[in-house]
């Protein structure tokens, strides 16, 4: 396994560009399922679950071409048959094959997925939202198991929560199912908007309204297309988060600014300095940041992607803060973590109580889930002294070895074998 060795009281200059979202082309990748012809992409990150996604449509017979950061799927032959166990275990995102299987061949079985462990994640509202298309489900020996008697069949569907998978797993299948879906409290995250760009350039017809409202004219088939990913929101903010943290003037480019504007107005309200434009932020040194209290929420909230980030940040905040968690149920891993390196930080259920003006100290810390790991990261670049996280596998699931993007810009973070 490996660890980062990371030297607190970091430097940070110059700027950042952010790459291809992972979590808006997982599912865009998946879209090539749909149809025969090639699907080109471009702007995609180097990434372990990017890796992953295309061993499971080659196990699926999908022929890909990488080429840089862009790749080329054909799924011109596939064949239908089990989602290899090791890489559903290992990535949620593989559930998101159910829809376009059953749309295409009319049955698949899936072991039950994987991923971060950030809660129980069920897949109800998944399979809900596919047996409203005529798809029958049943779950056994750790496998889902969805049958279609005929073809895919448009239906109104009312999501009892705006899950993002279960939206993008119904909207790829409604594509190519006979007649008209509508999906009502959809979720709107700009990954969805993403993913149904890139279908409607394939051919599909789907219009999202405001509202958490999504129509969907099936069509027979869905042609060659070209796309290239949207900037990836997350990873931007994290950045962000870290040129706060380390107070120092830097530059994110590369980005869409508004799909992280709950992010800049919470960081304006602690007192950050920001400038922010269409397609970059500049972050400025401040004189001091307060606490405030915040919450998570589907877009156009505050990302849950984003909460562990943050809350490393207002543990240097001159007064203290408190963030109720409201999308998974066990998203506070890194709070033990992070008060081993200095942090207080104490969790009531869904709330986690941050107290400010802590100075965090190096330490020997393991991360448990991707966000989480990369908020200890964070934490220890501003550390007094040298850190040590353990087990960073999940880090490297979602961000571009930071050894070599932050660690290029002035901390030193060194990867090691253990
Ligand atoms: C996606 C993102 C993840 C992000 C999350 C919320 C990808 C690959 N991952 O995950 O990074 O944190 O959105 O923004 O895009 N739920 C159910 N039943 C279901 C589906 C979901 O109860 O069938 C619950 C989950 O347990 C969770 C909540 O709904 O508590 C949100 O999950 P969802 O929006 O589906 O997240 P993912 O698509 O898994």
């Amino acid at each position: 396994m490996d660890r980062l060795v990371i030297k607190g009281k970091a430097d940070l200059k110059g700027s950042i560009k952010i790459k291809g979202s992972k979590n808006s082309a997982l599912p865009i990748m998946v879209s090539a399922l749909l149809s025969k012809n090639t699907l080109k992409l471009k702007n995609l990150p180097k990434l372990d679950d990017i890796k992953n996604m295309s061993k499971l449509l080659r196990s699926y017979g999908a022929i890909i071409k990488a080429n840089k950061d862009n790749l080329e799927i054909k799924c011109h032959n596939v064949i239908n048959r089990d989602a290899d166990y090791d890489i559903v275990r290992k990535m949620r995102a593989s559930i998101l094959i159910l829809g376009p299987l059953l749309a295409r061949f009319g049955n698949a079985r899936i072991s039950l997925p994987g991923g971060c462990a950030i809660g129980t994640r069920p897949i109800d509202i998944h399979l809900d939202g596919l047996k409203k298309l005529g798809a029958n489900f049943v779950v056994e020996n750790g496998y889902v198991i969805g049958e279609v008697s005929k073809q895919l069949h448009g239906n109104n569907i009312a999501l009892p929560f705006p899950s993002v998978g279960a939206t993008e797993n119904i909207l790829m299948a409604a594509s190519i199912a006979k007649g008209k879906t509508i999906i009502e409290n959809a979720a709107m995250e700009p990954e969805i908007s993403d993913l149904a760009i890139t279908l409607n350039k394939m051919g599909a017809k789907i219009k999202i309204e405001k509202k958490g409202v999504i129509k969907i004219n099936g069509v027979k088939s869905l042609s060659k297309a070209s796309h290239k990913i949207m900037s990836d929101r997350i990873v931007a903010g994290t950045f962000v988060i870290a040129a706060v943290m380390l107070n120092k003037k830097f530059l994110v480019k590369e980005i869409e600014s508004s799909h992280i504007a709950a992010l800049t107005s919470a960081l304006i309200k602690m007192g950050a300095k920001l400038k922010i434009n269409k397609n970059s932020i500049q972050i400025m040194p401040s004189k001091s940041l307060n606490g405030i209290k915040i919450q998570t929420a589907p877009y156009p909230g505050f990302p849950t992607d984003l909460q562990a980030q943050i809350m490393s940040l207002m543990s240097l905040a001159n007064s203290n803060s408190q963030i109720k968690e409201n999308i998974f149920e066990n998203r506070f891993m890194h709070v033990p973590e992070l008060n081993r390196l200095g942090a207080k930080i104490i969790v009531k259920k869904d709330i986690a109580h941050i107290v400010g003006n802590r100075n965090f100290k190096g330490a020997q810390v393991m991360a448990s889930d991707l966000r989480a790991s990369v908020s200890l990261v964070l934490a220890a670049l501003c550390a007094e002294g040298e850190s040590v996280i353990n087990r960073i596998y999940h880090l490297d699931r979602g961000y571009e070895r930071i050894e070599n993007t932050l660690g290029k810009l002035g901390p030193s973070i060194k990867r090691q074998k253990y």
